[in-house]
């Protein structure tokens, strides 16, 4: 843990309380209304010395500490992407204040495009696995062997079933799919998503894939869902560009909402129950 961190998570808790945040969310293009449903308190990334500027439209960049549906949350109302400033590790100093504030669990959103017939914009998608198509990654320069971090079953295996349940009892169709990371800022061409498509992937985004990479080093689980706001380049005739994006991450974005919600309900019950038992 960087003194860095340490500081910013005292002075976190001396605005927002000492009670530790069970899970941490980073919240996509066009999601960033999910942490006005938080109950707590808002700080802007600006009063948090080294947090990114999350300068893209459509995010919030505010860190919202506090409850959601009875689950005690910090989420991240924007991301730094890589494209902005070249950086990869650019999430590592929230995620490391995520751990220092207790945290045991990351989850991050997105918008992404799909390679996938089966899921049009406006559905949601579940990681089970990415491809780093970039080739970049957020771990190079950390100077010891914790670097060397296993990525077998990244997406863990125990929230992505609590997930499907959270979308199963919601009746939210959700897939599951393997996400690509593309650095952007440029979309890809359709020469590019046909070679990501016979590699496996599902869906291709900006984001995401250095946070699940620095969570894991962190210790923190990690689960991941991406809202499809456009077929991949080449794949319909759907313009694709980030006014689209934003125009139609609030389709997906309503779905998911009611997963994770869904979700943090059970965990908090969940709770209650180890408590009696
Ligand atoms: N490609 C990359 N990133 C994206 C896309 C896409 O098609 N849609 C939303 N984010």
């Amino acid at each position: 843990m960087s003194k860095n961190a340490s500081a910013l998570a005292a002075q976190i808790k001396a605005i927002a309380g000492d009670a530790p945040v069970r899970i941490g969310m980073i919240l996509g293009s066009g999601l960033g209304h999910i942490a006005d449903a938080v109950d707590g308190v808002a700080i802007p990334y600006a009063d948090l010395p080294g947090f990114p500027h999350a300068g893209v439209s459509g995010h919030n960049p505010n860190l919202v500490i506090g409850d959601l549906e009875g689950v005690r949350v910090a989420v991240f109302g924007g991301r730094a992407h890589y494209y902005e400033n070249g950086r990869a590790d650019a999430m590592r100093l929230p995620l490391e204040v995520l751990r220092a504030l207790g945290a045991d669990t990351m989850i991050a959103t997105n918008a992404a495009g799909s390679m996938r017939a089966d899921m049009p914009t406006g559905s949601i998608m579940c990681l089970s696995d990415h491809i780093n198509f970039s080739g970049l990654n957020p771990l190079i320069g950390e100077p010891t062997d914790a670097r060397f971090v296993p990525m077998k079953d990244a997406y863990d295996p125990d929230l992505r079933r609590a997930l499907r349940a959270a979308a199963d009892e919601t009746a939210v169709v959700m897939a599951d799919g393997i996400y690509a990371w593309y650095s952007g800022p440029s979309f890809e061409t359709p020469a590019e998503i046909r070679a990501i498509a016979m590699l496996g992937a599902d869906a291709v985004g900006m984001s995401t894939v250095p946070e699940v990479i620095l969570a894991r080093f962190l210790g923190l689980k990690a689960a991941a869902i991406s809202t499809i706001t456009n077929m991949a380049a080449g794949l319909s005739d759907e313009a694709i560009s980030h006014e689209h994006t934003k125009a139609t991450a609030p389709i997906g974005a309503a779905k998911l909402e009611k997963v994770l919600r869904q979700f943090l309900g059970g965990l908090r019950s969940r709770k209650v129950i180890n408590m009696v038992h």
